[in-house]
């Protein structure tokens, strides 16, 4: 299987190009800080280039934010885009080995180790980390960074495919599909950047793949209560502990 580092490898260059043609960050911080209220301490799994802190610091420049992500590349993008004012850290750290000095009063993840996907046969949990047992331990691990009655807030993709092109004749192509290997269930993203049509450089990427169900039993048993899901779907908010 190719690991996700290989694919960010490929893409780290034009990440943030790539990523402002598909999705409205703003708007993102926008329903991130809504759910945040007056929560402070935030930590961001799979921080990539920041674009997500950014959005955040710019409704609220009080937020204390924290990033981890297991690719250097992506985060030294992420720190040119902060100074020593913002009070934000980044932390080459794997979700599988979460360590931090400190427990915050929110986690979130837009897009990062593990997502959920909304497909028309249902929602999914789909996951860079592979097997049950990985993603038990990343998420007790996210658990045991939160504050009790903290929040954990992770996001759904949509399951479409895509052809943005990011600067004339470069073109970033995503295909998605779902597909059942030797009896285990996974999506696999198909991507590829082409140059005047050539392909010049192709990832395929399998997540492992949880029904909504199995994925519900997990995060109770990391320690994480569901407590609702935007609107639109877009995002799965979970409390340490009890659901108030
Ligand atoms: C699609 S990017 C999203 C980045 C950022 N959250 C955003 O919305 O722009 C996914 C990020 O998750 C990171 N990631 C994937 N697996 C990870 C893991 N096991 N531990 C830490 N970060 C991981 C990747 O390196 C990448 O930066």
């Amino acid at each position: 299987m190719i690991n996700s580092s290989a694919t960010y490898d490929m893409l780290s260059d034009d990440y943030d190009d790539m990523v402002d043609k598909t999705r409205d960050y703003s708007q993102v911080g926008k329903v991130l800080s809504d759910f945040i209220g007056d929560r402070r301490t935030l930590l961001e799994v799979g921080v990539g280039t920041g674009l997500v802190v950014k959005a955040l610091l710019d409704i609220n420049p009080n937020y204390e934010i924290w990033g981890i992500d297991n690719h250097q590349p992506l985060l030294d993008q992420a720190k040119a885009k902060f100074d020593a004012a913002d009070n934000v850290q980044f932390h080459l750290q794997d979700v599988l080995n979460l360590s931090l000095p400190k427990t915050f009063d929110v986690a979130y993840s837009r897009g990062g180790a593990s997502m959920f996907i909304n497909t028309p046969d249902g929602c999914w949990f789909a996951s860079h980390l592979s097997g049950r047992e990985n993603n038990l331990k990343s998420l007790k691990l996210i658990a045991e960074h939160l504050e009790d009655g903290g929040l954990f807030i992770i996001n759904a993709d949509r399951y479409r495919n895509y052809d943005n092109e990011l600067k004339e004749g470069v073109v970033h192509h995503r295909r998605i599909e779902q597909q059942t290997i030797d009896g285990e269930d996974y999506m696999v993203f198909d991507l590829s950047i082409s140059h005047n049509q050539k392909v010049v450089n192709r990832q395929v990427l399998k997540l492992f793949l949880l029904s909504y169900q199995d994925a519900k039993e997990l995060f109770m048993e990391a320690g994480l209560t569901p407590v609702s899901i935007e609107a639109d779907g877009s995002f799965h908010i979970y409390t340490k502990g009890a659901a108030q």
